[in-house]
């Protein structure tokens, strides 16, 4: 049959794999108002009309491409220093455990109908991956988090590439120092040194690849500190730079982040604020992230012990430590309801962790909250997880709206 005028093509991305990501990328096409039929065991869409294609070009998380022409996310994705498809750019800098997949974001920024210009909040930004996707897609973000190393990774991820001349500057500094400095004394020396740089975002930008030496030297990879420290100075600034370029190259209009140190409880913000929320909260006591950075947290002068009480997941012992964890959460969700706008939507990525053999319903009694805060629960995707087997077998992608 002959192809109609308006009809149009449309390639998933070879990576998309899973069911879940194919009900985001339909999901994905409903919000840009795009009737579709599907081919070729679901991989190719026919798209019966695109309302606005320029739009849906430059915005989609899921289709590489639309007839033989390439989307803007297919150009982004290529700016790649790593063998991970899904850390292109600065998404890879840092090598934080529970990051998420930085696509799925993006798709669901769009299905949220988060549009450029609008202001969304990530209260757990954690790695940052929610501003640096927001960033790109011109919306601007908030990202909020009681760690500091999260503070700092995020800052140097959506920052750095407003820096990269003064950047190139200092690393071609550093990389004459490390000549000179005595082996038993490299890493105060380096520590020392980025101490004394000036402007925080450069002086942030080497702290940050000092944190990923102290990691790459404290967990089982024993690697060499001052060697990791110049190689991943230097990848970060190849990523900082294809930042900058394809910005340019691909005329992005970047949306303003701004990430706070701050605890999720005591959201400082005023009432209807954001346009959207998108955020995965620590999933019940699974995993201890003061343990998990451990060895940053130490080289940025935290003492451990102390600075626990204030992670959500971590406080308290035995059944005490849930019934903590419930009550935060609560608490932090209350508080996200107080600065979202009605009518806008709040998406919570969690699932039930298992303790002893037994299953914790967080993903049952997030829904609970919500419907008590008078929200809609739109949809509820299910998302396995691979590795983790014993402790949980699946996520949920829970999309509430504000009624
Ligand atoms: C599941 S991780 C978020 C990962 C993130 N989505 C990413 O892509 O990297 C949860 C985060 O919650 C943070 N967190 C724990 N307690 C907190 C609190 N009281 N206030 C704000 N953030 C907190 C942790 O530091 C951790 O970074």
């Amino acid at each position: 049959m002959d192809k109609l005028a308006n009809e149009r093509n449309l390639e998933l991305f070879w990576n998309v794999q899973f069911i879940y990501e194919l009900g985001l990328a339909m999901m994905e096409l409903e919000s840009f108002g795009v009737e579709y039929s599907t081919q070729n065991s679901l991989r190719t869409f026919t798209a019966l009309e695109i309302p606005d294609e320029e739009k849906f070009n430059r915005r989609t998380a899921y289709f590489q491409k639309i007839d033989n022409q390439i989307t803007l996310y297919s150009k982004l994705v290529s700016n790649n220093v790593t063998r991970s498809i899904n850390q292109y750019l600065t998404h890879w800098i840092y090598p934080y455990k529970g990051k998420f997949h930085p696509q799925m974001i993006r798709g669901l920024l769009n299905c949220m109908q988060i549009n450029s210009g609008d202001k969304i909040l990530d209260p757990f930004i954690g790695s940052g991956t929610t501003a640096v996707e927001a960033q790109l897609l011109g919306i601007n973000c908030i990202g909020i988090d009681i760690s500091e190393v999260c503070y700092l990774v995020s800052n140097v991820k959506t920052n750095s590439h407003k820096y990269v001349s003064q950047l190139k500057i200092e690393l071609e500094d550093f990389i004459q120092c490390l000549l000179e400095y005595k082996n038993e004394n490299v890493e105060e020396d380096i520590s020392e040194k980025i101490s004394q740089i000036e402007k925080s975002e450069i002086r942030n930008f080497f702290r940050v690849a000092e944190l990923i030496a102290h990691s790459d030297k404290g967990r089982r990879r024993k690697k060499d500190f001052s060697k990791s420290f110049l190689v991943n100075a230097n990848k970060m600034f190849t990523s900082v730079t294809d930042y900058a370029n394809c910005t340019v190259e691909n005329n992005l209009t970047l949306g303003e982040v701004s990430i706070h140190k701050n605890d999720v409880r005591k959201l400082n913000f005023p009432v209807n604020y954001f346009d959207g929320i998108i955020t995965s909260p620590p999933y019940s006591i699974a995993l201890d992230y003061v343990d998990n950075d451990k060895h940053a947290l130490k080289s940025l002068g935290h003492n451990l012990d102390t600075i626990k009480g204030d992670f959500i997941g971590v406080r308290g012992k035995g059944s005490k430590k849930i019934e903590l964890y419930n009550e935060d959460m609560k608490n932090a969700y209350h508080e996200m309801d107080h600065v979202l706008k009605s009518g806008r939507y709040c998406t919570i990525i969690i699932g039930n962790a298992r303790v002893d053999k037994e299953e914790i319903k967080t993903v049952e009694n997030t829904i609970k909250i919500f419907k008590e805060m008078n929200y809609k629960l739109v949809k509820n995707i299910d998302k396995i997880i691979f590795g983790l087997y014993n402790i949980m077998q699946k996520e949920n992608i829970l999309i509430f709206k504000k009624e």
